[in-house]
């Protein structure tokens, strides 16, 4: 049995496939309607998320399973005390595949030590978030044609954006891939990962406060949230959280063909005035992300369509 917590579980060659199937089930959505006939998925979300338990439940009805499932920490057995390894013991008896996102980082893995059913992670604190990076990698090479020879720029909280530590994790095994990191100082990279993911594997990166001075190079732009839910001090929150405003002035500078990226939810990074702009493709990877999800949970179930 196989679980999903980070993106590195799967190797080159299997995200390779689990992208093409991906991109079949977009062009032939009939052919996956049954796929999952019978099958529940369980969503133990212990954090507020709208668009992941969304597009997990949306990517389970729309291969004929269905849904159970609990959206905060609140609604469940934890607030009496119930630890993650009895939840998942429990909720392996009710469904046959389960995604869980949890605060701390580690407890969707601690989750499928204790399974009996394949446990995916949604997302653990500041740690990683698989299946945003299976997302943004089947956007990226959808909209661009390859994942190779890419410059691919991350801007706003990369100290605590989960979203960001999974996808360079992810983009380090392809070739040509440079890396420029926007963030003000406070909010840089964490260290492990400049070391032992960027460094360690010869990566070519740069680290630079302005966006301005950088936009013109990029194939892509990841834009990203000030996560807000993980400051300890709200006067720091309120110092970085418009540090970055991504306006159409600033657009002009890029190329024509940059790809703006964004796991959402925004707040004001990102102009709205950008929207229409036909490089903005956030909305797009959200369309994607419930691709990406539904060829995930047939990949896990072991479940094969011709
Ligand atoms: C991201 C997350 O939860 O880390 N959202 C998402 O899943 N699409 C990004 C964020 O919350 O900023």
């Amino acid at each position: 049995m196989r679980h999903l917590m980070s993106p590195l579980d799967f190797s080159v060659e299997e995200l390779d496939q689990l992208m093409d199937l991906a991109n079949d089930i977009e062009k032939n959505p009939e052919k996956y309607a049954h796929a999952c006939d019978g099958k529940r998925l369980a969503t133990l979300f212990y954090e507020p998320s709208t668009r992941t338990r969304l597009s997990f439940e949306a990517a389970m009805m729309n291969l004929g399973g269905t849904v159970l499932g609990f959206s905060s920490a609140n609604s469940s057995s934890a607030s009496k005390g119930e630890s993650v390894a009895d939840t998942i013991r429990v909720v392996s008896c009710f469904a046959n595949i389960c995604a869980m996102r949890h605060p701390k980082e580690g407890a969707p893995l601690v989750a499928s030590m204790y399974s009996r059913i394949p446990v995916i992670n949604a997302g653990d604190g500041g740690h990683q978030h698989p299946t945003q990076t299976l997302t943004d990698l089947l956007t990226i090479r959808s909209l661009k044609g390859r994942l190779n020879n890419l410059t691919i720029g991350f801007c706003g909280d990369l100290k605590f954006g989960r979203t960001v530590h999974s996808l360079i994790e992810a983009l380090v095994r392809y070739t040509g891939i440079k890396i420029v990191l926007i963030s003000p100082e406070e909010l840089r990279l964490p260290d492990y990962i400049r070391d032992d993911v960027l460094r360690a594997n010869n990566v070519p990166f740069e680290e630079v406060i302005k966006m301005e001075d950088v936009l013109p190079k990029l194939d892509v732009l990841y834009m990203t949230r000030v996560q807000k839910e993980r400051f300890f001090n709200e006067d720091d929150y309120i110092r970085m959280k418009d540090f970055y405003i991504l306006e159409q002035s600033k657009m002009d500078l890029a190329s024509p063909e940059m790809l703006v990226l964004h796991p959402l939810p925004r707040v004001n990074e990102i102009s709205v005035d950008v929207d229409n702009d036909p490089r903005a493709a956030y909305f797009k990877q959200v369309q994607y992300g419930v691709y990406a999800r539904m060829a995930l949970i047939l990949t896990l179930l072991n479940i094969k369509v011709d």
